[in-house]
């Protein structure tokens, strides 16, 4: 049975009302091979059924996503940011703090919050102190969190991590992967949320000192973008920084941002409004 450019388009507006994402063509040709697929396997009877569930079944919705979420990512990504993370913000940060909250939202499969674990742990440790570190990370993959959640990663997600943190904070397992070290995870709690889902990120909980929401505004229009960025800095305290990928701007979306200019690296600062 083959699935109607009408079905495909009823999917696409509940993706967009319920994750943000604004699906394109190739995205499109993507989940009506996925259904085409799913009906001929019978996993799916009754389309119609079907499409009524994504509106309140999450695991359906979650399955769908994970076709046409792009989960690219790598340790040490954009490095000017980890840099100024580790020389800059944290070393003041934790002067002042004895908790500090990081986030990274849209995390995929884990590499950029155990970056900022590694950078947490790095920085605590030539300070010569201990703090109290908490790192939140979310995304909308439910693969993508389990891939996290095992920290098991290959050759192409490490390869900017300097050696002699890849010795410090990896195990390399018998099949060639390299294995997050415990003391790396136990700073990093991962949740299923979206960035967009109001809901959602009311359970972040305490505000965050950083948050990292990168290459993931690319993939939405600007009424998904502007609410993303909204919902970021409602959990942002006053002073805190936000960290965007290199090709997106919170530039005119959000009034209580302020731009800073870092060598190397740009970052949003949360201002009194
Ligand atoms: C290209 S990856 C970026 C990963 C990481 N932030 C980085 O820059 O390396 C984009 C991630 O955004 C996630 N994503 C897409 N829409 C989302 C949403 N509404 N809420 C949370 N995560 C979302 C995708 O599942 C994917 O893992």
């Amino acid at each position: 049975m083959k699935v109607s450019p009408e079905k495909l388009e009823q999917i696409a507006k509940i993706i967009y009302k319920r994750a943000g994402l604004f699906l394109q063509r190739r995205d499109k040709d993507k989940i009506k091979k996925f259904l085409e697929d799913s009906i001929a396997k019978g996993l799916v009877k009754d389309l119609d059924r079907y499409i009524s569930t994504l509106e309140t079944n999450t695991s359906n919705l979650n399955k769908l996503l994970d076709v046409v979420t792009i989960n690219e990512t790598f340790f040490f990504r954009h490095q000017g940011q980890f840099r100024i993370i580790e020389k800059e913000i944290l070393p003041k940060l934790f002067k002042e703090k004895t908790s500090v909250k990081l986030w990274s939202a849209a995390c995929s499969t884990g590499e950029e919050p155990y970056t900022l674990a590694i950078v947490a742990l790095e920085v605590m440790e030539k300070m010569k102190i201990k703090k109290n570190v908490q790192i939140i990370a979310n995304d909308i993959s439910q693969e993508a969190i389990n891939k996290a959640i095992k920290g098991e990663y290959n050759d192409y997600s490490i390869r900017m991590v300097p050696p002699e943190l890849l010795k410090k904070y990896f195990v390399k397992t018998p099949d060639g992967k390299y294995r997050i070290k415990e003391q790396v995870k136990a700073l990093v709690k991962f949740r299923l949320l979206s960035i967009t889902d109001e809901r959602h990120m009311k359970q972040i909980g305490n505000k965050v000192d950083i948050a990292m929401c990168r290459n993931v505004l690319i993939y939405f229009d600007p009424p998904a973008r502007k609410k993303a960025l909204e919902l970021i800095v409602m959990n942002l305290n006053v002073g805190g920084y936000l960290f965007l990928g290199p090709s997106e701007s919170a530039r005119g979306m959000v009034k209580n941002l302020k731009l800073v200019l870092f060598p190397g690296a740009i970052a949003y600062m949360k201002v009194e409004q």
